[in-house]
């Protein structure tokens, strides 16, 4: 665990930090720590904002930490700097998930543009628009995944959406029978002022939670993700070879950039994660997509006129770790 103590961030570091933690999360947790030292900035896990039941082995979380690299790296780019930066750097400490040491770039960075779409990118929850994704579009989104070292395939056969989609429903099931599950989902349901969480109105977020805490709506949510799954424009997997901490946050980084390409081509996305949160369907979800590895992240994705407005997020003076703060137990 991590103290923190105030520290002064420079405007630079601000930008950084600022698009870095626009980055999705599961849950909205926001699951991150940056301690700055002079031309390095270390990504911490926090796993105080872990998900144990959703996500045990904080895979989502390193996956989310792996977005929000992504985006310290376009950001970094779009201000003229280089961002070199090392996976897992020290053995010893497993919280310490990357270190990015920044130096002015000889030549204009080619992530630059991507850093306008941060702010655009959204995770939307109802049906996209008709439209369908063109085949150039898609070979785009395809190679992005590829760049950052994970693989994306898409799930384009009948037979092969209708059986994800009954994945899917199956999941819904799963979960909403555990009141575990149910009760931390509940107590990530905020209202929208506290900054984090999945973001609900202050006068209703009360009664949501209980709702949630108490009542099996698997069977209802199941049929709607069933349908979403079925109708999606575009359904694709994003998948590592290997299933480390590392293939995670290769993973995280691959998710963002798709889904900063994909904004700027003027889609937006939604997850349907639910089988790969539970060991049993992800094992047969594997089978289903036919890929060697494993699959990190389902989306779909296609457009939508009205993506609404952004999720929250805290400031990012609380995420910030001064230089030399000790490690200390939970507080
Ligand atoms: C690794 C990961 C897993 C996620 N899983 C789900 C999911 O199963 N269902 C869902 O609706 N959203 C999921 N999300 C989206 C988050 O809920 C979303 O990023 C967060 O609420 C912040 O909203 P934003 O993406 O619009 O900024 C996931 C995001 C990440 C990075």
């Amino acid at each position: 665990m991590v103290q923190r103590r105030e520290t002064r961030l420079n405007a630079e570091h601000r930008g950084l930090l600022e698009a870095a933690v626009q980055a999705p999360s599961s849950h909205n947790t926001q699951p991150w720590l940056f301690r700055l030292e002079d031309d390095v900035v270390h990504l911490l896990a926090d796993r105080t904002r872990a998900l144990p039941v959703n996500d045990p082995d904080d895979r989502e979380l390193t996956i989310s930490c792996g977005c929000a690299l992504l985006n310290l790296r376009v950001a970094a780019a779009a201000a003229g700097l280089r961002a070199d930066c090392r996976l897992l750097p020290d053995a010893d400490d497993e919280d310490l998930l990357a270190t990015v040491h920044l130096a002015v770039a000889t030549g204009p960075g080619s992530d630059a543009p991507l850093a306008e779409e941060i702010g655009r990118r959204r995770t939307l929850r109802k049906r996209f628009d008709d439209r369908a994704v063109p085949p150039a579009v898609l070979r785009d989104l395809l190679r992005t995944a590829e760049d950052e070292g994970a693989w994306a395939v898409v799930v384009d056969d009948e037979a092969q959406r209708q059986a994800v989609a009954a994945l899917v429903s199956e999941g819904d099931a799963m979960q909403w029978a555990s009141p575990h599950w149910r009760r931390e989902l509940a107590q990530w349901m905020h209202p929208r002022r506290r900054g984090d969480g999945l973001a609900l109105a202050g006068i209703v977020a009360p009664l949501a939670q209980v709702v949630v805490r108490t009542v099996d709506m698997g069977t209802g949510v199941g049929a709607k993700d069933h349908a979403l799954a079925e109708n999606s424009p575009l359904l694709l997997a994003i998948g590592t070879a290997g299933d480390s901490s590392e293939a995670w946050l290769r993973a995280g980084q691959a998710l963002e950039r798709l889904l900063l390409v994909a904004c700027g081509h003027g889609l937006q996305a939604g997850y349907l994660n639910q089988p790969l949160q539970l060991p049993a369907l992800r094992h047969r979800l594997q089978h289903c997509l036919g890929h060697d590895g494993f699959p990190q992240v389902l989306l779909r994705l296609g457009y939508c006129d009205d993506p609404g407005e952004a999720s929250p997020r805290r400031p990012v003076e609380a995420v910030l770790v001064a230089a030399g703060d000790e490690r200390l137990e939970p507080r």
